[in-house]
């Protein structure tokens, strides 16, 4: 692969960063995931803005104009060949001798690759993904994407040693969200629910396109906080992300959503994600 380093196209190989880098020391680094599809960019323009919006809430600037960080999204699309699968990007606060107090002005770490993967033939959005629950052991500033992930890995790692494919997170006996994607649930009565944004989750790109479509489809929106309870009892359950779109849950703790297949509203807000986005 070709990869982006500070400016420079590398070969992965040669692509290095310093032991003393922030994000390596304190993961003092924020990072996107965009999806690229047919190769073409997928809500590139949420994505650059929440990515200013995270380096904003953390004192950094972006080293790349917004003209820049377009080109260099394409670039790499072009330079890797990628028809589907997903562009990492990663601002680190830069190298400097291990400091808890960082420098006012630093020269920040800017890295990009690709990677392949099947966005669009997903086999789990035939099937559905289970999830198990567990305590949301993160820290409180869920809506800035740093690269501080130990937590949402080990609770992801635990679903998957219990024979799960993701888990949704629980503060105070209320979903907050999965472990690297928005949850969202479907009510009897048709009604999506989701979780309100505030400091405890990450503003979802693909949430919020999501949002607008099923308005736009004429599906009933509820932004606000859901018990574990009332999503075992929902008619339907699904996760949203950039590189799975709209993924349908069919179980939560060993119990079935619904008949335990995906459901209608949820399959419809893929469709027309998928639709509205090539
Ligand atoms: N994760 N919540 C969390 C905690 C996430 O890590 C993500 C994305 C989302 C969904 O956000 P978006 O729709 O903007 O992708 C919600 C990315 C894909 C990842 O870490 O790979």
């Amino acid at each position: 692969r070709t990869v982006y380093l500070n400016g420079k196209w590398l070969d992965e190989a040669d692509a290095k960063i310093s032991i003393f880098d922030r994000g390596y020391t304190f993961a003092d680094a924020i990072y996107e995931v965009t999806a690229i599809v047919g190769g073409k960019l997928i809500d590139y323009p949420g994505h650059s803005a929440r990515m200013q919006r995270s380096l904003g809430e953390l004192g950094m600037v972006c080293p790349l104009d917004a003209d820049e960080l377009l080109a260099v999204h394409r670039e790499i699309v072009a330079r890797n060949n990628v028809e589907e699968g997903m562009i990492y990007l990663q601002i680190s606060r830069g190298v400097d001798d291990r400091d808890f107090v960082y420098p006012k002005e630093m020269k920040p770490t800017f890295s990009m690759f690709t990677q392949t993967k099947k966005v669009l033939e997903n086999p789990y959005v035939k099937s559905g993904i289970s999830v198990i629950s567990l305590p949301d052991w993160r820290w409180e500033r869920r809506d800035i994407k740093t690269v501080q992930l130990l937590y949402p890995t080990m609770a992801k790692t635990q679903a998957s040693r219990q024979g799960a494919d993701d888990a949704w997170l629980l503060e105070d006996g209320f979903v907050t969200e999965a472990s690297s994607a928005t949850a969202h649930i479907v009510k009897k009565d048709g009604t999506l629910v989701t979780r309100d944004l505030s400091h405890v989750i990450l503003p979802g790109i693909t949430r919020a396109s999501t949002l607008d479509l099923a308005r736009e489809a004429g599906i009933k929106v509820e932004e606000r906080p859901f018990t574990l309870e009332e999503a075992k009892e929902a008619a339907e359950a699904f996760n949203t992300s950039a590189t799975n779109f709209v993924l349908p849950v069919v179980s939560i703790d060993g119990q079935k959503i619904g008949d335990g297949t995906p459901g209608p509203i949820t399959k419809k807000l893929r469709d027309i994600y998928v639709e509205s986005r090539l």
